[in-house]
């Protein structure tokens, strides 16, 4: 399934991108953000783009191909495959000014689900690897070398997912029969874990496991907080960050972050409640139903 960007007016409109500015999109994907910022600050402009996963960049250009459209070609788009973290060290070593504007959409897109290989959706059988990069931790070696403790500690924290201690028992005790090496395998343990009418049948009973573990193998909450304890580095004054999130502990460190940043009076908040995505574009893109949306500008 192609990626569609998620609250992409909203974004727009508080990045506010104009002719001739430098903008940073910290979690590039299928480059639907970045395609609007570059047409908005045109060929004058510069845009930094960052995507810790390599096939991000062979997938666009693929992409490219196929639609005979150059955009990570152009000459003034600098594509960068590394963790946003490091956003503030590319900066000095390519001697780039600091920012009009930075975008952070986290997370993982609809691409790396339907066909990364890395066992990112319990709907695929692929090898649990769930790193972006390419020689990071693998959900694999988690799932059979990790204890106990810490596998129930992982799924109940990341994923808030109340049968932790049910489904890392079954972890445990089928590992003994034969190391998990599938998705698939890993999600019928899950399933067959929980009781049967799990949350109503709402939802998949591995979606908790499977957020948990990808935001483990990723660091994803220590990445956010780094970037955003960085973010006087890579803004200039009155440049603009929004940052969406998808899980609750994600949009809680972003608010704080920025409130922190509020009282200090370094930033004015772009978002007072964080926007979220209308009912018309949840049901014609249902993975925007989760998403929060903050802003704020440098002052
Ligand atoms: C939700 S997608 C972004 C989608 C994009 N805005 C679009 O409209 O196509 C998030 C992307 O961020 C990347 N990513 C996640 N954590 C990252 C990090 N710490 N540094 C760089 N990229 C990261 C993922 O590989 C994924 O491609």
């Amino acid at each position: 399934m192609a990626h569609i960007p998620v609250l992409l007016n909203e974004v727009i409109e508080l990045l506010n991108p104009k002719n001739g500015e430098f903008f940073i999109d910290g979690t590039f994907g299928a480059g639907g953000h970045s395609k609007k910022i570059l047409e908005m600050i045109g060929e004058k402009g510069l845009l930094l783009a960052f995507d810790w996963d390599p096939s991000t960049e062979l997938r666009a250009n693929k992409k490219v191909e196929e639609r005979n459209e150059s955009f990570l070609t152009k000459k003034n788009v600098i594509f960068v495959n590394d963790n946003f973290t490091r956003i503030k060290d590319v900066l000095q070593e390519k001697k780039l000014p600091k920012a009009d504007g930075l975008l952070l959409d986290l997370g993982f897109s609809s691409d790396q689900l339907s066909d990364s290989g890395k066992g990112f959706s319990f709907k695929k059988d692929e090898p649990l690897i769930m790193s972006y990069s390419e020689n990071g931790l693998t959900a694999y070696e988690v799932i059979n070398s990790y204890s106990e403790e810490d596998i129930e500690g992982i799924i109940k924290d990341l994923g808030e997912e109340r049968f932790s201690k049910r489904i890392t028992k079954a972890i445990i005790n089928n590992r003994k029969k034969e190391p998990i090496k599938t998705s698939f395998q890993l999600a019928k343990i899950i399933r067959n874990a929980v009781p049967g009418n799990y949350e109503r049948r709402r939802i998949d009973p591995a979606t908790r496991t499977f957020q948990a573990l990808r935001i483990f193998i990723n660091s994803e909450l220590e990445n956010l907080k780094a970037i955003l304890d960085d973010l006087e580095l890579i803004l200039k004054k009155e440049g603009r960050v929004v940052i969406i999130s998808f899980h609750s502990l994600e949009d809680r460190i972003v608010k704080n972050y920025l409130r922190n940043l509020k009282n200090e009076k370094k930033v004015e908040l772009l978002t007072r409640k964080p926007i979220i995505a209308s009912w018309q574009e949840v049901s014609s893109n249902p993975r925007s139903r989760s998403a929060k949306l903050r802003g704020a500008i440098l002052i």
